[in-house]
């Protein structure tokens, strides 16, 4: 893990330094939010340290890619390729051997949209990148919702989910199913009568 640790940053150090900054104030988060909700914070910090690395490729850099691997696109991901740069990171990640942990690469895989069932490596590392205390310094919004995240991932993850979606609703933009299923997912989580897991609620995964 340690030797992946590095070969990570060693990647991380050829991106472009406000990108360097995001990602490690989005691992500090991540490690904050992972020390209060006891996950494993190694598969944290390898998540949120790897999770844009492919950010700052082009739109048409990321079809490319996509292509080339065989990757299935959605037709929202052809319309906004911006949404591939993290099922991107995880592919390439993991074909260079730097990352193998399933929970780590679908945390990079899903960072951007969410994912139904998706786990707390997952739910930390997705929250952590909206709260990047660069822009919730600027968002009263922002800022209860890292005090709602410091008591609840899910709960913190459904409000996002639920504004964002609003949000875009409102500018007549595309939404990704992978977020309308990600909040109904945890809105039926939330209202689970006590003793049922999360395993049943689970789709099968179509991508
Ligand atoms: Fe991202
Ligand atoms: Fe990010």
């Amino acid at each position: 893990m340690e030797d992946a640790l590095s070969r990570l940053q060693g990647l991380i150090q050829a991106l472009p330094s406000g990108l360097q900054d995001h990602l490690h104030r989005t691992r500090d988060t991540a490690l904050e939010l992972a020390t209060r909700h006891n996950v494993d914070a190694r598969k944290v910090e390898m998540a949120a340290l790897g999770h844009d690395l492919l950010r700052a490729a082009s739109d048409r850099e990321l079809l490319e890619q996509a292509r080339t691997i065989g990757l299935t696109v959605h037709p929202v991901e052809e319309r906004v390729p911006i949404l591939l740069h993290g099922p991107l990171a995880a592919q390439r990640l993991r074909h260079l051997g730097i990352i193998t942990d399933a929970e780590v690469l679908e945390a990079i895989q899903w960072h951007s949209t969410a994912w139904p069932g998706m786990g707390r490596v997952g739910l930390v590392v997705f929250l952590s990148d909206k709260l990047d205390p660069m822009k919730a310094r600027r968002s009263p919004w922002l800022k209860r919702l890292a005090a709602t995240a410091r008591e609840s991932l899910e709960t913190a993850a459904a409000e996002y989910l639920t504004r964002e979606i609003a949000l875009l609703l409102k500018a007549g933009s595309l939404l990704h199913p992978a977020s309308v299923e990600a909040r109904n997912y945890l809105l039926l989580l939330a209202s689970q009568p006590p003793g049922n897991g999360r395993s049943h609620l689970t789709p099968n995964r179509t991508s």
